[in-house]
């Protein structure tokens, strides 16, 4: 019996979570619901170092040479083995991350001025790769399905066949939490085929599902590869710090992406973490892992979830995720969206403005799960309660 509690790895407690170590470092004293990345505890530390050790081993030299331009194949195999068929060692290709492959389908697939179309409500730091790529973005409409295809299909046919990626999170988006439906999947292929343009399926969180039915099959596996390229990331399942992603494609795409200088010059990025993971997946210790992790993950969004329905007013509106790492508020009622956070932060708790992810319909605010304990969400949760709840305000103040 997993004990959601556990932590990853003896060496896993954030000795070192220092500013000049780590991207960012939460602001002391606060509960931090603001970052969408694994917490200390649930970053295996000791599972990885037993991973590199065991690659060094096994492959020796070669695991420190540059790696094959598409990525080592032992990795390339057993994606593809996990993708199912059509997919094959030639559709894949690693990158270092999923940030990186967006960065290398904008640079190589596209020119400077090419339009970007991205969810209206969507990860804001994909949508800057694409922009800082000197791509032209456009925000189209959602529903509560995601992307509306009815007005992707207005978009492209303004484009006048110019080339155009479509950039979709369909799987526990962030920040929405959203999972974007067959049907929708499917229509949203259908309109991009029709005009030419290739959907960027942005999947980081789709090894995050929290039960099965929260499952749903990939726009790339949906198109048999044609016309989509599907990116997947190691950050959430195991650690970002490995900068670890992949991108799966028609192998004439991928063909492209691996012929540019950089990967001719360097090789695979980051072939020896690859080589580590790889050991992991044959193992069956990355899924053992990413069980125990889902686990963890679930009793974090139960404790933030539960904690807030039963002490939140009506005005707030939300639904449970299936997966990933994100809850999105509504907030209806006259509520300012600034107000909230800003009354958030006065009471201990970092929360994110809806409106950092693009124009949303009601003031909303996104809450991470994912770097805090379940006790911690539930306090933090209460705090929010009796920040933002008008009764509990009127008898704080009296
Ligand atoms: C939707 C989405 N894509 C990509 C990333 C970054 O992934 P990677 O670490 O693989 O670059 C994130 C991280 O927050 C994300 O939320």
């Amino acid at each position: 019996m997993v004990m959601a509690e556990e932590v990853a790895g003896s060496l896993s407690h954030g000795r070192r979570w220092y500013p000049d170590v780590v991207q960012q470092v939460a602001p002391p004293g606060m509960f931090d619901l603001g970052p969408g990345y694994l917490e200390p505890p649930l970053l295996p530390v000791d599972l990885l170092r037993r991973a590199y050790a065991d690659a060094l081993s096994e492959f020796g030299s070669a695991a420190l040479s540059y790696g094959p331009d598409a990525g080592a194949l032992p990795l390339r195999t057993l994606l593809a083995d996990r993708l199912g068929p059509p997919c094959t060692p030639d559709h894949l290709m690693v990158t270092a991350g999923t940030s990186h492959a967006l960065h290398l389908i904008a640079a190589i697939l596209f020119r400077r001025g090419d339009l970007a179309l991205v969810e209206q409500v969507g990860y804001d730091l994909g949508h800057a790769i694409l922009a800082d790529s000197g791509l032209r973005l456009r925000a189209v409409p959602m529903d509560s399905a995601g992307m509306v295809p009815e007005e992707l299909d207005r978009e492209l046919g303004a484009a006048g066949g110019s080339r155009a990626l479509v950039y979709l999170n369909p799987t526990f988006h962030n920040p929405t939490g959203m999972l974007v439906p067959s049907a929708r999947r499917r229509e949203l292929l259908k309109v991009a085929g029709r005009h030419g343009a290739v959907i960027v399926e942005d999947d980081a969180y789709a090894e995050l599902a929290m039960s099965r039915s929260g499952r749903t099959d990939p726009l790339a596996a949906l198109s048999g590869y044609r016309g989509v390229i599907r990116l997947g990331s190691f950050s959430k399942s195991l650690a970002p710090g490995l900068r670890l992603g992949w991108l799966a494609a028609d192998p004439e795409t991928v063909a492209r992406i691996q012929a540019h200088g950089v990967f001719t010059s360097g090789g695979s990025p980051n072939h020896l973490a690859s080589l580590a993971v790889t050991v992991l997946l044959v193992s069956g210790a990355y899924d053992q892992h990413v069980n125990w992790l889902r686990s963890c993950l679930r009793a974090r969004r139960d404790a933030l979830v539960d904690t807030l329905r039963a002490n939140l007013g009506e005005e707030f509106t939300f639904d449970r995720p299936g997966g990933g790492f994100f809850l999105w508020l509504n907030a209806a009622g006259g509520h300012d969206e600034q107000a909230l956070v800003t009354r958030a932060r006065d009471a201990g708790v970092r929360v994110l403005p809806g409106s950092r992810f693009g124009r949303t319909a009601t003031p909303a605010i996104r809450l991470a799960f994912s770097f805090n304990s379940p006790r911690r969400l539930a306090a933090a949760a209460h705090r929010l309660a009796a920040a933002w709840n008008p009764t509990d305000r009127m008898q704080l103040w009296t």
